[in-house]
């Protein structure tokens, strides 16, 4: 590795996690955070501990669960949030406080409707108070994007005194061009006279399309930690990407290194896109579907000439598999362990030797195993406690009332409704719903095709509303009505306000009414 270290400093669990509707449980944090490490991020930030129990939990439970990377929680700059920060940070090797408070005169006055030198007070007070349990502390100056150049200096100035290890200078609402934000980092550099004292991070938001560009130009102009996240997901347009970041890095000679192990990108950016929920665009850089297709003649004549004439980046460099066949019905367990893992599935032998019966049975019915076969085997495998889908009719056509029957495994009980709607799925979540006697609106509906060789699949993402909280879920199948209904089953389980009772004894077949 040549060249000056650049952190990477990941948020997925915390920015990243805030995407209404995308969050993951502390067992789903725990399986990214360990992938996390051995991509080989120095920094994972795993929730904002004060915020709720469960990132607390989670925050606790990463910390024992990962042994290499620095493991941060983010507090605002109240004395209350660093207690409990500190609290979960407990069992972490080599903890971080995050802390910080709004820079710009947008927030200090809407916000917090108060003056910069108050903010600095609160700011400085945060940082002493957090060190005397922490050595690390991260200071963030919150919407530095549009901050005065010289108020931030000052404060940049006070928080390192005060004890700031990394400094860091987030476009929170991802305003800044690159040459905007470069200057800025440069500004800071030639103008806090304790810079050298503390590392400058990076944090960009993508709302203008920039995050990427501008996380670099901070770089360039001295920043030493930037901060990503998987898929580049966060709330609004999201946050910068870690894959495109550390990409740019490694593709340019541009004097800097990271410990990203590229070939881990790909499986982990399934992984978060999987969990989540969150499609991941076709033509998103490095990670989507076609960043490595090439379908135009001319270009497939000059990449089976030489790759190098239309390929920057080789796919397998950052873990793409070399095509999308991956298993077919010769291959044995081992391989198809190897995969599921690969997919983020980790299975007991006993489960394996079930999925292996059902891997089978659909690699005999067609000449191709993908990564999206595996996640339909996947789902057909229902937890206990959960809603599975029994069995599917529709019927629709030009001049016919759109209908649907549906049966759901509800535990041990088979209960049955029919429906019409407006058209098949609106028939069947009609009949899901009458069987559930509860009112589950759909507030968003994506499918997505996937078409190969020998064999067509639909992914269908649906957010659903349910006692004003979003869930979302996923669904695939090669029937679009099918994947749907899955989608917003899999939705659905994940309703834990649930009404409906799922009795797990006694075997019955109950109608419920039509
Ligand atoms: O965007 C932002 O300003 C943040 C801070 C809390 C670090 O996420
Ligand atoms: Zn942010």
């Amino acid at each position: 590795m040549s060249g000056e270290k650049v952190w990477v400093f990941d948020t997925t669990l915390r920015d990243g996690e805030q995407v209404p509707g995308c969050q993951l449980n502390t067992q789903e944090k725990i399986e990214v955070a360990k992938q996390l490490e051995t991509l080989g991020v120095d920094i994972i930030e795993a929730g904002f501990p004060i915020s709720s129990p469960g990132d607390f939990q989670s925050v606790r439970a990463i910390s024992k669960a990962v042994k290499e990377p620095i493991v941060c929680g983010l507090t605002r700059a109240v004395l209350k949030d660093i207690d409990v920060a500190v609290d979960a940070l407990k069992y972490a090797k080599r903890p971080r406080i995050h802390t910080g408070i709004g820079a710009s005169d947008f927030h200090i006055k809407h916000k917090f409707n108060s003056t910069r030198e108050d903010v600095i007070e609160r700011g400085v007070r945060a940082v002493k108070y957090a060190k005397k349990f922490i050595e690390d502390i991260e200071f963030y100056a919150e919407d530095a994007g549009r901050a005065d150049n010289e108020f931030l200096a000052r404060m940049i100035e006070a928080v390192i005194a005060a004890g700031a290890t990394v400094v860091n200078i987030p476009d929170t609402t991802g305003y800044c061009l690159p040459h905007q934000y470069g200057e800025k980092i440069k500004y800071l550099k030639d103008n806090v006279s304790n810079i050298h004292k503390a590392i400058i991070s990076v944090h960009c938001h993508n709302d203008l399309g920039m995050a990427t560009a501008n996380t670099i130009a901070g770089v360039m102009n001295g920043a030493r930690q930037v901060e990503v996240t998987i898929n580049g997901i966060g709330e609004r347009a999201g946050n910068t990407s870690l894959e495109e970041v550390a990409m740019v890095l490694k593709t340019h000679q541009m004097g800097y290194h990271t410990r990203i192990n590229s070939q881990k990108i790909y499986p982990l950016s399934m992984l978060v896109s999987k969990m989540m929920r969150m499609p991941i665009q076709p033509n998103k850089a490095i990670v989507g579907r076609n960043a490595f297709a090439h379908s135009s003649g001319i270009h497939q004549d000059g990449v089976l000439k030489n790759r190098d004439n239309y390929e920057i980046i080789a796919p397998e460099t950052v873990g793409v598999p070399k095509n999308s066949i991956i298993l077919t019905a010769r291959s044995g367990r081992h391989a198809l362990k190897y995969h599921l893992e690969r997919l983020g599935y980790t299975q007991t032998p006993k489960e394996l030797s079930e999925t292996y019966e059902k891997f089978l049975v659909m690699a005999d019915g067609k000449k191709d195993v993908t990564d999206d076969d595996l996640i339909e085997i996947m789902q057909g495998t229902s937890k206990t406690g959960s809603i599975g889908l029994e069995h599917l009719q529709v019927t629709c056509g030009e001049s016919l009332t759109p209908t649907a029957t549906v049966h759901l495994k509800m535990g041990v009980e088979i209960k049955k409704a029919s429906a019409i709607g407006n058209g098949p799925f609106n028939a069947a979540c009609i009949a899901i719903d009458t069987i559930l006697q509860d009112q589950i609106d759909l507030e968003d509906y994506l499918v997505q095709s996937n078409i190969n060789r020998s064999y067509d699949t639909a992914k269908v993402h649906v957010k659903v509303r349910h006692n004003n909280k979003s869930y979302v879920g996923f669904g695939v199948h090669e029937d679009i009505v099918t994947a749907s209904v899955y989608a917003y089953l899999d939705a659905i389980n994940k309703i834990t306000a649930l009404t409906v009772h799922i009795p797990i004894e006694e075997e019955k077949v109950e109608e419920a009414s039509v």
